[in-house]
């Protein structure tokens, strides 16, 4: 009989990662697939399921994004029913969401091992709410797949040095599974209206920049600097809280602000590849335009990915005016497609599977 493994999924990058990873996974394992429901809307979790062809979750939770004690909350108590009935032999989890904390805390709790998909990944700023996750979530897991070596070596100096495994990057695959796919069937260019590398990408939606009025009006009054058109597919988080502060009618008054619902993977990987410079405080979308050779300016302090930035793919910015526009200059970027290999090799799913497959 094949043993079993859940997957814990929650929001849009764990989808990605789920259809790159379920195909290994599901030829060695019975799996299960819990979606809390954390993203809900359709452009933030079916339209991923429709696109890139992932089968239905067996459990919808429907938990929603509420505050994030009761996210992380009613996400132990109902993952850990289900866990309760099946007994997997082993949970996987994605990165730190909410989703991915109640998943492993509910797992962990009852005694079934945790495999941390990213682990390691730091930026040690606990303000942050995925820090929090992180550093819990490594603390109780029992497999840990990292996506670089800078990752293995963060889990190596806080003391953990068993059952660590040095993967790559789970959305390196993505990208390269689906780069040409995405190519053929988007035509987000022709439908907004822009040409490659005639506009920039930009995407916020950390709390860092959208909890206060300071960061998001930095950010902005940067990009109106920037004469040539800025593709904005905006997070349900950002264009709340826009519209709390009056500002998004601003925005929208300005001609070369193109404000978008959010838009599908192969959509977005279409809009990366041919921008001329991203500007993001994901670091989903960062480690993105660098396997696709699109320079990134990060609008944040900190990132958990300083390994885009020592590659010369992206800048690090403090969210302040004069920063943002000095950093969007081209000249300022050197990278080449080869340096992507300090996040593998584009087969972190089978190496994950076939670690599962030893240990399990
Ligand atoms: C979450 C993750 C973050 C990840 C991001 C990917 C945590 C702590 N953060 O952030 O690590 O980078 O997902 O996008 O888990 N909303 C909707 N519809 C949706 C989803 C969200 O309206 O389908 C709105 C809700 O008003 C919600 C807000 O967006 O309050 C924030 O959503 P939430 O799920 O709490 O976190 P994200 O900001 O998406």
């Amino acid at each position: 009989m094949r043993k079993k493994i859940a997957i814990i999924i929650g929001v849009r990058p764990h989808f990605v990662k789920l259809a790159t990873l379920y195909p290994f996974i599901n030829d060695e394992f019975e799996v299960i697939i819990i979606h809390t429901g954390q993203h809900f809307d359709f452009e933030m979790s079916k339209v991923f399921f429709q696109e890139l062809e992932i089968c239905a979750p067996d459990y919808q939770l429907g938990i929603g994004s509420g505050i994030h004690t009761e996210q992380v909350g009613t996400g132990i108590i109902e993952i850990g029913r289900i866990l309760r009935d099946h007994r997997p032999s082993c949970v996987i989890v994605f990165g730190d969401a909410n989703s991915s904390l109640a998943g492993a805390v509910a797992a962990a709790k009852l005694g079934i091992p945790v495999a941390h998909i990213e682990a390691g990944a730091r930026n040690f700023d606990l303000q942050m709410p995925e820090e929090i996750n992180r550093l819990i979530i490594d603390s109780i897991s029992s497999l840990y797949f990292c996506p670089t070596d800078v990752a293995l070596e963060s889990l190596k100096r806080r003391g953990l040095d068993k059952n660590i495994f040095v993967t790559g990057d789970l959305l390196l695959d993505s990208v390269i599974k689906n780069i040409n796919s995405a190519r053929s069937h988007s035509d987000i260019l022709q439908r907004l209206g822009v040409s490659s590398k005639q506009y920039y990408l930009l995407t916020i939606h950390r709390a860092e920049n959208t909890g206060g009025p300071e960061n998001i009006r930095e950010i902005i009054d940067a990009l109106y600097e920037i004469d040539e058109k800025i593709v904005f597919p905006i997070h349900p988080r950002t264009k709340n809280f826009l519209q709390e502060i009056g500002l998004i009618e601003e925005i929208q008054a300005k001609k070369n602000f193109i404000i978008v619902p959010p838009v599908s993977y192969f959509d977005i990987l279409v809009l990366l590849e041919n921008s001329k410079v991203v500007l993001s405080d994901s670091n989903g979308i960062q480690r993105e335009a660098f396997f696709l050779n699109t320079p990134c300016v990060i609008l944040r302090d900190r990132t958990e990915y300083m390994e885009t930035v020592e590659a010369g793919g992206a800048i690090l910015t403090s969210v302040e005016k004069k920063g943002i526009v000095q950093s969007v200059k081209l000249e300022n970027f050197k990278a080449t497609l080869s340096d992507r290999s300090v996040f593998g090799n584009g087969q972190a799913a089978q190496k994950i599977t076939s670690i599962l497959r030893q240990v399990l």
